[in-house]
């Protein structure tokens, strides 16, 4: 074989394999917040994770980051068809609802899964990245925002996770930003000289992310620049106040942003972002809002709808750090066997077992008994049963205890075997 042949395939950069030990905390994680999301009546969904090219660029807009440089888009070769990796779920999320003709009453929806985005992959940042996406449709009012906000003020407590602060701004309505676009457009004409080339840049294009500039340089212009906030109209501001209002009486602490602007372009009145300093420059762990305008621009029959997904790493790595690590699972049984007819019983031992609810690690790796006593040693389980031709013969096992000193093993009839181990395992949880 040639060396280029030979050579090992690693991962994609910004890609991460979630190996065992990661990945049961992955699934504790994702109990919870199915626990959580179905106390307030949200129901699961599953869509592709590849879709036609213009959903993603007409849903998210053609001038953010996201449609300009983050998506993995390729053409089908065998269709010609213009193909993207699904960078986020709402998208795609809004599509199945209206192709499902999923729009006639108020409903309630989430999804889990991988993202992709073609960044610069740092710590809490990475291409291949998962969220949690909870959307709902039909809801007009500010109950429903304050609702999913207070959803993830509950998760956040059933995660066991103090520290995350809640950030919200009201984006208005598209004419609101419109007015508030043009004289944005006009205060940074009369500060043309003091911008920078980025700056420069989105004036035209987008001079609401300007807003979102971390040059120290132009802080002073910035806070000064006209605020959207103070453009709504009546109905925005009472929508605005509603939620706040809701908030406020459930005791929920949050602040009002006005440089909270979101990187997507499908967004009206409220928005909101869950944001920690323990994260370092990743800090935002969630976010969301408003967007009553998606599902007509994609071709449904208007319908009001807000949303928000959460980032699974960045969460887990808080869950971690407040040492919420769970403990690895051990079997509980790991069964040993040597010769025809033991192999033959343990094969029916283990099942037993299994179907007595008691988890079963069978040796299939062979061996002298003593290279598998090696191997249920390491296991970690607590008990080992051991099936030689001579306890095959006399429909028995032994019974070794690996974690209690000075208990000696013994023979236990196969048929005994289940109920003798509950017994054990029922009584050392009591004495826990
Ligand atoms: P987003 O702000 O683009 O919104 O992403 C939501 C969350 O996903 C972020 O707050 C962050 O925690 C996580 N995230 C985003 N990019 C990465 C990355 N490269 N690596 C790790 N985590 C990341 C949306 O995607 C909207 N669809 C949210 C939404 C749903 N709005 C309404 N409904």
């Amino acid at each position: 074989m040639n060396e280029t042949k030979k050579r090992k395939i690693q991962s994609l950069r910004g890609m991460n394999d979630i190996l065992p030990g990661e990945a049961e905390f992955w699934n504790l994680f994702e109990e919870v917040v199915r626990d959580t999301l179905a106390s307030y009546g949200y129901r699961p969904l599953r869509t592709p994770i590849v879709e036609a090219t213009p959903l993603f660029s007409r849903a998210i807009g053609e001038v953010t980051d996201i449609v300009e440089k983050e998506m993995y888009s390729f053409i089908d070769s065998l269709n010609g068809e213009a193909l993207t990796l699904r960078p986020e779920g709402t998208a795609g999320c809004v599509r199945a609802v209206i192709e499902h003709n999923l729009l006639a009453a108020g409903q309630r929806l989430y999804y889990m899964g991988p993202m992709f985005r073609h960044e610069r992959p740092q710590k809490g940042r990475y291409r291949q990245f998962h969220q949690v996406g909870v959307e709902s449709f039909g809801f007009a009012g500010p109950e429903i925002d304050a609702e999913l906000i207070l959803l993830c003020a509950r998760l956040w407590d059933d995660l066991g996770l103090d520290g995350i602060e809640l950030q919200i701004n009201s984006l208005g309505q598209p004419e609101e930003r419109a007015k508030h676009r043009a004289e944005l457009i006009a205060w940074f004409e009369r500060h043309a000289a003091a911008l920078d080339e980025d700056a420069k840049r989105r004036l035209y294009t987008n001079p609401l992310r300007i807003l979102d500039s971390k040059n120290p340089d132009l802080r002073e212009i910035i806070a000064s620049a006209p605020k959207l906030i103070d453009h709504l109209g009546a109905e925005s501001r009472a929508h605005f106040d509603g939620v706040q209002q809701i908030l406020s009486d459930m005791g929920l602490p949050f602040s009002v942003n006005p440089g909270l602007v979101r990187g997507l372009d499908y967004y009206n009145l409220t928005v909101f972002e869950w944001v920690t300093d323990r994260l370092g420059a990743q800090g935002t762990v969630c976010a969301g809002g408003r967007y009553d305008g998606l599902v007509e621009s994609l071709g449904g029959r208007p319908t009001p709808a807000c949303g928000f997904a959460l980032g699974v790493e960045r969460l887990l790595e808080l869950v971690r750090a407040a040492g919420g690590e769970p403990q690895p699972m051990f079997p509980e049984v790991y069964l040993v066997h040597q010769g025809a007819a033991a192999r033959r019983l343990a094969f029916r031992v283990a099942e037993g077992l299994r179907d007595g609810a008691l988890d079963v690690m069978l040796d299939c790796a062979g061996g002298s008994f003593k290279a598998q006593m090696k191997r249920a040693d390491a296991s970690g389980a607590r008990y080992a049963v051991i099936i030689g031709d001579d306890e095959a013969a006399a429909g028995e096992v032994t019974l070794k205890f690996l974690r209690e000193e000075g208990v000696e093993q013994r023979r236990v009839a196969v048929d005994e075997l289940a109920d003798d181990l509950m017994g054990r395992i029922l009584d050392s949880k009591e004495e826990e």
